[in-house]
């Protein structure tokens, strides 16, 4: 990659940092609480890794961004920390630091960081389907409808479900009444890696596979070039939870941001805690060389694929 193209990324994700700000300004009673709250979880760093995905994405196919990629770009992030808003809070996994401050519960109220998640949400398309309506064009449709259905009852929610069903909590019966059987594993410690990776797909992988297919989308990508993509997003989103749980065992809180050793505290269900460090090592590997498999064929096809192949490196050995 030429020094200019590196300079126009860095570029682009100045840009980035700056609309998401813009994006979340509204026009009346800014120092609302729920806007205090929804700025103060989302402008308050964060890796920013879908955002990153999108813009990779689409780089695959020009060297300049489709005229919606900011505003998708921002729609997913706001996606993303509403969903961590709500994952930390007390009836979900009850944690108080994130992104190396309080929770946004512990900052502001357990009410307030809900209407912020909710507020974050709707944000998010609020802000995408503008840019639809700016630009007419119905590959942007498309891509709204992709990151819709991602992150939804049949993605990401989905998955935040299926994990709650499996935690400590539940399976000591407090929503055990609730669960369907295909979600309520049948004795309390047997519950297969398969059903684990199920839940990892869904939860973590779909907002992964929205922000890599909706960059698809705006670029205009072929079908053929779209399901080779899917493939690539499914294995990272998979290596990326699978870093999560492993990190959570091995970091500490100043490193990572965030809570530790909690998983094990509400006998969660995750790769680390069914097959134990060294399997969940094992299959992080497998994740990653399902992913490169993936590039290689797009490479195969005349993609340049350099630069999510190094960023897929990163992610797999991330230390926070
Ligand atoms: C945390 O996501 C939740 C998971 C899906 C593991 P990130 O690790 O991307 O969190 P931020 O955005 O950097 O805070
Ligand atoms: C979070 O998974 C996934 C979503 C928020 C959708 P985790 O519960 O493992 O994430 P952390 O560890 O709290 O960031
Ligand atoms: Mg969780
Ligand atoms: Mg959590
Ligand atoms: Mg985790």
């Amino acid at each position: 990659m030429t020094s200019d193209m590196k300079c126009k990324i860095e570029g682009e994700l100045v840009e980035f940092e700056r609309a998401l700000a813009h994006f979340l300004t509204p026009t009346h009673r800014k120092d609302d609480p729920v806007w205090q709250a929804a700025r103060y979880s989302t402008l308050s760093g964060g890796k920013r890794v879908r955002p990153r995905l999108l813009f990779m994405t689409c780089r695959l196919f020009s060297d300049n961004l489709p005229q919606e990629a900011m505003a998708f770009a921002a729609a997913i992030e706001m996606i993303h920390t509403y969903s961590l808003i709500h994952d930390d809070l007390p009836a979900m996994d009850d944690d108080d630091f994130r992104r190396g401050q309080p929770a946004c519960h512990r900052q502001f109220g357990e009410a307030t960081a809900i209407l912020a998640g909710d507020l974050l949400l709707n944000r998010a398309f609020e802000t995408a389907s503008a840019s639809c309506v700016k630009s007419g064009r119905l590959e942007a449709v498309s891509a709204l409808w992709w990151m819709a259905t991602m992150a939804g009852g049949e993605g990401m929610i989905l998955g935040q479900s299926l994990d709650l069903a499996m935690d400590g909590r539940s399976r000591k019966g407090e929503m055990r009444r609730q669960m369907s059987s295909a979600a309520a594993p049948e004795k309390d410690d047997i519950t297969s890696i398969e059903l684990v990776r199920e839940m990892v797909a869904l939860k973590t992988g779909c907002l992964i596979r929205a922000a890599v297919g909706a960059g698809a989308r705006l670029s205009g990508a072929s079908s053929d070039d779209r399901a080779q993509l899917d493939r690539f997003a499914s294995s990272l989103g998979l290596l990326f939870q699978i870093r999560d749980d492993i990190l959570d065992v091995i970091s500490d809180r100043e490193m990572l941001g965030k809570t530790v050793g909690k998983d094990a505290r509400d006998q969660k269900k995750t790769y680390v805690t069914v097959l134990g460090e060294e399997r969940a090592r094992q299959a992080l590997a497998e994740a990653a060389c399902d992913a490169e498999k993936a590039l290689d064929a797009l490479e195969t096809k005349g993609h340049k694929t350099d630069e999510l192949r190094a960023y897929t490196r990163a992610l797999t050995n991330r230390i926070t």
